[in-house]
């Protein structure tokens, strides 16, 4: 029989019955780091990140001349472009011992609680559809979301720079992963950690001389029915577009 919500209620309040204990007070094991995959689905290598080639620009630059981005130059980003705008996201430096992920950005409690998604538009060496970024592997996984540009696009209330963009990146809030140490209050770190995440997708698309538009504003049912999240357990909770500068 399954548990009912007073049940859980009894079982996870704490020594002074204030607060709910989470699953990992109570020494569940801990999510997996990255949603399981088809072990049978190719893997899409990226090259290495931190071999792309970047003319150099100092951080103070890089600060002053972020602005939002929504009208691009239709040129293709690379392969190699991307590699490094994921590293820059959420490439992973470190698997602890614990284990957690250490990555470029910050996350309350190591949690590193999202999945991205890419919709790619104009990029070189991949067909344009949806993608999904395999962090620990640093490699795409291709999926199958027909129409995909149109309908996130719609989703997206019809904003154009995501119809236009090379590249769209949308993170997925896995919950469980946050949940699991903070309970409710994991809400809030989902949403402080999605901020820091999207920064430094801004900060790297200056480097390589492309934009950024963060994008709050979709209908969530209709986004994460296109890309098959349950809107609870896992949802959108943010998304980028990006693309090149225009001359
Ligand atoms: C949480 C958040 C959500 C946003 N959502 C959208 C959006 O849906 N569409 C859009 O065009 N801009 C969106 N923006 C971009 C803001 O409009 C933009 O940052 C603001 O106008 C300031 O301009 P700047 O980024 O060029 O400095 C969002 C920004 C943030 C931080």
């Amino acid at each position: 029989m399954p548990e009912t919500i007073g049940q859980e209620f009894m079982r996870r309040t704490g020594p002074r019955g204030r607060r709910l204990q989470t699953a990992q007070e109570l020494g569940e094991p801990q999510p997996p780091l990255e949603l399981p995959y088809d072990p049978q689905a190719p893997l899409i290598d990226l090259p290495d990140p931190l071999a792309t080639e970047i003319q150099p620009l100092d951080v103070r630059t890089a600060i002053a001349l972020r602005r939002s981005l929504r009208k691009y130059a239709g040129e293709p980003i690379s392969l190699a472009e991307l590699s490094f705008l994921l590293w820059a996201t959420q490439g992973i430096k470190k698997v602890t011992s614990r284990p957690v992920t250490l990555r470029t950005v910050p996350s309350a409690g190591a949690r590193h609680a999202f999945e991205t998604l890419l919709l790619v538009n104009h990029v070189e060496g991949l067909e344009p559809g949806l993608y999904r970024f395999a962090a620990v592997e640093h490699a795409l996984l291709r999926l199958d979301v027909p129409d995909a540009n149109a309908r996130i696009t719609h989703a997206c209330l019809e904003q154009s720079q995501v119809l236009t963009s090379a590249i769209t990146f949308i993170w997925v809030a896995v919950v469980e992963r946050m949940k699991y140490r903070y309970g409710q209050r994991g809400y809030r770190y989902l949403h402080l950690d999605a901020g820091h995440v999207c920064q430094n997708l801004y900060t790297a698309a200056e480097v390589i001389r492309c934009g950024v538009c963060a994008i709050a504003a979709f209908n969530d049912d209709e986004l994460n029915g296109v890309l098959s999240l349950d809107g609870e357990e896992q949802f959108a909770i943010y998304l980028g577009s990006l693309g090149r500068q225009p001359a």
